[in-house]
């Protein structure tokens, strides 16, 4: 049996991710809350991981006992600015005293400055389809970063703006009053606006901020590679699912298959991409599906799914998404700033991230600038349309009692980040079934 160890470069980041709606619970003051309670969710975010409790601390302890270097959560726009003119110090101290928990235990802090959460407020002015929406967002992330920067320098503006735009504005599961996929294109150029905005704005504060903001990216396939209807569809659906946002930052045109934006402030403003990977699509022209502009997105019957089958398990896509953010921006570091996958018994997860891990080491030896992955998600936490029935974290939860269970995939992660590396005796130990794919002979 082979004996190898896939290493990683130093001083690479290994992490996990999460964000303030998800884990924090009692944020009344957002829009998502509204939504839970009236009933649009399986389940509400009560407690949630009950960190605004102060239980971030434990938790923090079990990323840096895990070896973790890395962290990435979010900040709460309703609790820093619970009304447009006033500005709560209190929460400000909080995550201050939050970042300074993550340096004490040697955990370099990544900030996510909006996380699909809009204070009540802003969402009763229509949110991110005013006029607006980019000044009032800046004005919040002038105020924040200068509050955290003692901390903290590397900033993720936005996390999947476009996940945000559609989610709501077209398949109407995220908190929107009006739907239509003219404004989901308002609705992204204006958090390009905000992203554009808020980069400058964190750069002027922080000579050595690093800015970027959060993808989720989606390779697709045609369902035919023959049929010109499906690689068809299935173009249209990648550039609109996947390319408001990069095409933007490259030319300053926003390009989507309902028309182009000029947005010429966006161009050139990031310091690196960030990558959220989960699965692959597949694409078939489909006359029966208006909505989704007569595409049907799927994943093949005989995927390896997970415990839901929200996910299919496929990861040579992680790799095609890095040569992708590769070839489309040559030399920009990339983090993998999410890859996870939901599984509450924990059967998967263990193969899951050592495949993904596998397919990310094969792009740092492409010599692909990847400096970092962040596992999706440390502790179980709220799902948002999908509420409690979904599990992601290394660490699950039983909401009930806040009580934190140890999944096996806690110890493997432990391991990987560790070593630096991932070795064929993990492999072996947490996931023999794939052994041979990742280690052949
Ligand atoms: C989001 C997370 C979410 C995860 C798993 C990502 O799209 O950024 O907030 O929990 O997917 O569903």
């Amino acid at each position: 049996m082979p004996q190898a160890t896939y290493h990683f470069p130093r001083g690479f980041l290994w992490g996990t991710a999460t964000s303030s709606h998800q884990v924090e619970g009692n944020n009344t003051n957002n829009q998502w809350w509204k939504w839970e309670q009236d009933g649009h969710t399986d389940g509400t975010s009560g407690l949630a991981c009950d960190w605004w409790g102060g239980r971030w601390r434990e938790d923090f302890d079990r990323a840096a006992e895990g070896g973790q270097n890395a962290h990435r959560f979010s900040v709460e726009w309703s609790r820093i600015q619970p009304t447009p003119d006033t500005w709560d110090e209190d929460a400000l101290e909080r995550y201050r005293s939050m970042l300074r928990g993550l340096r004490e235990r040697g955990i370099t802090p990544m900030v996510t400055l909006h996380h699909f959460t809009d204070p009540l407020w802003f969402y009763e002015m229509d949110g991110w389809e005013h006029d607006e929406a980019a000044v009032m967002f800046e004005k919040f992330v002038r105020k924040t970063v200068d509050a955290l920067k003692e901390y903290c320098s590397f900033w993720c503006t936005i996390n999947e703006p476009n996940v945000y735009a559609l989610s709501g504005y077209v398949a109407g599961v995220f908190p929107t009053k009006r739907r239509g996929l003219n404004i989901a294109l308002r609705v992204q150029a204006n958090m390009l606006r905000g992203h554009a905005a808020a980069y400058r704005a964190i750069h002027e504060i922080q000579k050595d901020a690093r800015v970027g903001y959060a993808l989720h990216y989606r390779p697709m396939v045609a369902h035919n590679s023959w049929s010109p209807l499906d690689r068809l569809m299935r173009n249209i659906q990648y550039n609109g699912i996947n390319m408001a946002f990069p095409s933007a930052i490259s030319t300053g045109v926003m390009k989507s298959p309902m028309g182009n934006v000029r947005i010429p402030e966006a161009k050139g403003t990031q310091d690196y991409l960030g990558v959220n990977y989960y699965s692959v699509d597949t694409i078939k022209f489909d006359i029966t599906n208006p909505k989704e502009l007569f595409g049907k997105r799927y994943y093949p019957d005989d995927s390896d799914f997970s415990a839901t089958k929200f996910i299919a398990n496929i990861p040579q896509g992680i790799f095609d998404s890095i040569k992708w953010a590769v070839r489309t921006y040559p030399d920009l570091p990339i983090y993998i700033t999410e890859n996870g996958v939901e599984d509450a018994e924990d059967k998967m997860r263990p193969r899951y991230i050592a495949q993904h891990i596998h397919q990310v080491w094969r792009a740092v030896n492409f010599n692909f600038p990847v400096k970092g992955y962040f596992y999706w998600s440390l502790v179980d936490n709220f799902e948002w349309e999908r509420g409690w029935t979904q599990r992601f974290g290394l660490w699950g939860l039983d909401v009930e009692t806040q009580k934190r269970i140890k999944r096996p995939s806690v110890d493997l992660y432990a391991e990987i980040c560790k070593e630096n590396g991932l070795s064929s005796e993990m492999v072996q130990k947490y996931c023999p079934e794939v052994f041979e794919k990742l280690f052949p002979v």
